[in-house]
């Protein structure tokens, strides 16, 4: 299903998006650039993000701009802002992320900052350089990607679980602060999807509990359901698995996400020694 027919009038004519060279973030600039709006596009490989550029301005006469960009770097909004100027973003998908499964103290200290870094500092940061530039123009809107494990958090997935609580609370706080200005604030929720994301952490979509989602799938739900509340969690199953945790006693609620992380991380490396 296409976004709505007015999406750009409302949230164009330019869109900025993080983690755009692959999995959710590149479906949401594909949707974004069918859908009219001219885009700025962010992530650390360059040549993914530039091909994908050609290929929008070829088939969506859409204007793209690319920025190779290391989020987790503390000075990255230097870079970011000198390249947004002079164009009027609308909407800002603070989407880039990255996972880190395994047990905490077995967790590379370095691994652990980046998930603070880009996951947690990044859209914050983001939010706050762009948001009185969405006010003074009185429309616009912020969706940030955040993850279910935000609602339960995942033992065996506890930095990236705790990051993606503070998205959360980010996004959810942010949609009440800018409520009545015209600015939307969504913070989409996917569950397990197909990306690169589960396979750079060792893991197979093969043995995802609620199976995978697409992720187009999951960008299209999160563009039609900006404006409509504070977060939205994506796909029926995802709903259903939250709901089913937030019944339970939370340590029972912890041990079962936990035994589905670890099961999924163990399959995956059982699959990985079988090559
Ligand atoms: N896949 C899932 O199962 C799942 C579930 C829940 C939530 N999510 C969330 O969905 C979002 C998108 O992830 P995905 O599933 O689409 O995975 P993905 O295909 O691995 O995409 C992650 C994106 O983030 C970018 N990124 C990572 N580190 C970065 C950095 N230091 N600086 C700039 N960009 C960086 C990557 O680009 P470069 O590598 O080119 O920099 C890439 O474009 C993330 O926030 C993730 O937490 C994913």
């Amino acid at each position: 299903m296409p976004i709505a027919a007015d999406f750009a009038s409302h949230y164009g004519p330019v869109a900025l998006v993080t983690g755009a060279s692959s999995g959710i973030g590149r479906e949401f600039a594909r949707q974004l650039a069918t859908a009219g709006l001219d885009l700025v596009l962010v992530a650390r490989r360059q040549a993914l993000i530039e091909t994908l550029a050609k290929e929008l301005a070829k088939e969506h006469g859409v204007e793209v701009t690319t920025l190779p960009l290391d989020l987790g770097c503390r000075d990255f909004l230097d870079m970011l802002l000198p390249a947004c100027e002079g164009r009027d973003i609308g909407l800002v998908v603070s989407n880039a992320g990255l996972g880190a499964k395994g047990l905490l103290d077995e967790t590379p200290l370095e691994t652990l900052e980046a998930v603070l870094a880009v996951n947690c500092r990044a859209p914050m940061l983001v939010a706050h350089a762009f948001l009185p530039l969405l006010r003074r123009r009185g429309r616009g809107g912020i969706v940030i990607t955040g993850s279910i494990e935000a609602y339960t958090p995942a033992p065996w997935s506890v930095a990236y679980s705790a990051s993606k609580a503070f998205v959360r609370a980010l996004g959810e706080g942010l949609w009440g602060e800018v409520r009545g200005s015209g600015v939307d604030v969504l913070v989409l929720a996917p569950g397990a999807t197909d990306t690169e994301m589960i396979t750079n952490s060792g893991m197979d979509v093969r043995d995802m509990p609620t199976g995978a989602m697409t992720p187009a799938d999951v960008a299209r739900q999160g563009l039609e359901r900006l404006g409509g509340g504070p977060s939205h969690i994506a796909g029926v199953a995802n709903f259903l698995l939250v709901s089913l945790l937030s019944l339970l006693p939370r340590r029972l609620a912890l041990l079962a996400a936990g035994r589905g992380m670890r099961d999924a991380i163990e399959k995956g490396r059982r699959r990985s020694e079988e090559g």
